[in-house]
């Protein structure tokens, strides 16, 4: 019984020492790969080349940190250096910025030795170790930044700290609501995700909190203004399985300069432009309509160049309203000029008509006075003969001026009446109408004076009272 019970005890003494032993050295000191600490074990000083050698003895660049065991967490911090566009007509956004990722392997873990805790190595080196497959889930076009070398970053701690850091420039699509163009704010965002490794194996992080995202202040752009921006870390779950993916909003706010200078200010000053006519005599005919014309033109112009340079979009944006309230105010005042001239030229119609029946009642009343001993015609037969002859339908049908019809029936006197140029519109203008300025060598039918339908409809042998 002692001699088979002392070994025993032996034995669990053994692998209590073992396991303290374990247990220290898991506390005390991380382990390292067995080549990396064969290396350190025969180096007395930081020999840089060794150590990069050692770690990559063992290593195997496709497989991820910490497989089997826990996802890898990948930190990542952006510098925006500039915002060099913000394209509407693309609808897109274009920045430039240090791109960071931090993230840890143990097996690139070293030993301190000699105050050497940190390597900063050539972006080659980034060929012989695993590196985060890092995409931006909205972008369209990117660029590496090659002058003079690759613009790429690589630091190993020798706790296994992995910092990479990139310059690159991105051009990311940002839809656009133009709803309020130009007072507008458009929200563009970069999405950053891990492309093959789902969250089981990648989680992505924003790695400085607050000061994760950083804008230099001097970045501008001609329209817009950096308003803010903010972190998002969300979830994205597509078929493949759920990804980690970061957010980085960026709010712009549209500087109204331009388009109040170049559209707003202008516009409003045509309108004005387009009341001038209203000041202007009625009949500044060539004045009046140049100047609703050009107006009209001008506001057109103002609206296809202002959309020229946005998209074809199909709903109405704010400029449209009133861009297109301005259209429609030059448009009413030259059609105002239309309407008023129309209305005049039937006013003066009418008046010169009342006239010419007036003169010639009062003519042929005279004649009839005059000539009252040589005709049998009792007094109204006469005037009832003229009202007569003025609505014969065959004056009007046939083209033949009343004047051979009354020069038949000897009617001289009416001749003179019909010549006088008031009554007289025929190629003239209203101005000339009202002017008298008419050309008196071609007298008009004087069906032109009286509506076509009383002509038809009063029989030749109208009283005098039916005509009334
Ligand atoms: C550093 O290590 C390399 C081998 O990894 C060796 O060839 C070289 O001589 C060493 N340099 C010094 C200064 O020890
Ligand atoms: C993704 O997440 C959702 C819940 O957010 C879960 O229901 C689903 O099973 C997950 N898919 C995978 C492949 O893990």
């Amino acid at each position: 019984m002692r001699t088979s019970g002392w070994p025993l005890a032996r034995l669990t003494l053994h692998l209590l020492v073992l396991l303290a032993r374990s247990y220290c050295s898991l506390a005390d000191e991380p382990t390292y790969r067995p080549a990396v600490a064969e290396a350190f074990k025969t180096m007395t000083d930081g020999n840089i080349s060794a150590i990069l050698d050692s770690l990559q003895t063992g290593y195997d660049k496709r497989i991820r940190p910490k497989y089997g065991e826990s996802h890898v967490d990948v930190g990542i911090t952006m510098h925006i250096l500039s915002i060099s566009s913000l394209s509407e007509v693309q609808m897109d956004f274009t920045l430039d910025f240090y791109f960071r990722q931090h993230w840890t392997d143990p097996r690139l873990s070293f030993p301190d030795r000699g105050g050497l805790d940190e390597l900063t190595v050539g972006s080659e080196y980034l060929k012989k170790i695993w590196v985060p497959d890092t995409f931006f889930a909205n972008e369209k076009k990117s660029y590496f930044h090659t002058a003079t070398t690759s613009n790429e970053m690589l630091r190993i701690t020798n706790q296994g700290k992995v910092l990479r850091s990139i310059r690159l420039t991105i051009t990311a699509s940002c839809p656009m609501n133009l709803q309020y163009f130009p007072m507008d704010r458009q929200l563009c965002i970069i999405e950053i995700e891990s492309f093959g490794y789902s969250m089981d194996h990648i989680r992505l992080s924003w790695h400085a909190g607050d000061k994760s995202v950083v804008i230099e202040s001097d970045v501008s752009l001609p329209q817009f203004r950096v308003l803010g921006y903010n972190r998002k870390t969300i979830i994205s779950s597509t078929s493949t399985g759920n990804y980690s993916r970061l957010l980085c909003e960026i709010m712009f706010v549209r500087s109204m300069g331009y388009y109040l200078i170049q559209i707003y200010i202008p516009s409003s000053l045509i309108v004005v432009i387009s009341w001038v006519s209203f000041w202007l005599n009625r009949s500044a005919t060539p004045a009046r309509v140049s100047l609703g014309v050009t107006t009209v033109l001008t506001m057109t112009t103002l609206m296809s160049s202002t959309n020229a340079a946005l998209p074809k979009i199909s709903y109405v944006k704010s400029i449209d309203v009133y861009l297109g309230t301005c259209f429609v105010m030059v448009f009413a005042s030259l059609l105002e000029y239309a309407a008023v001239g129309y209305m005049g030229k039937r006013i003066q119609m009418r008046r010169t008509r009342v006239l010419a029946i007036q003169k010639l009642a009062e003519q042929r009343k005279q004649q009839v006075d005059h000539s009252h001993t040589s005709h049998d015609h009792p007094d109204h037969a006469p005037k009832t003969t003229v009202r007569y002859k003025l609505h014969d339908p065959k004056t009007h049908s046939k083209g033949g001026t009343l004047e051979n019809t009354w020069k038949n029936q000897g009617f001289d006197q009416v001749r003179y009446k019909l010549h006088d140029p008031k009554t007289h519109s025929k190629g003239g203008t209203l101005e000339n109408t009202i002017n008298g300025r008419a050309d008196e060598e071609a007298p008009p039918p004087l069906a032109n004076l009286l509506p076509h339908k009383d002509i038809n409809k009063v029989a030749p042998t109208t009283s005098r009272a039916a005509l009334r």
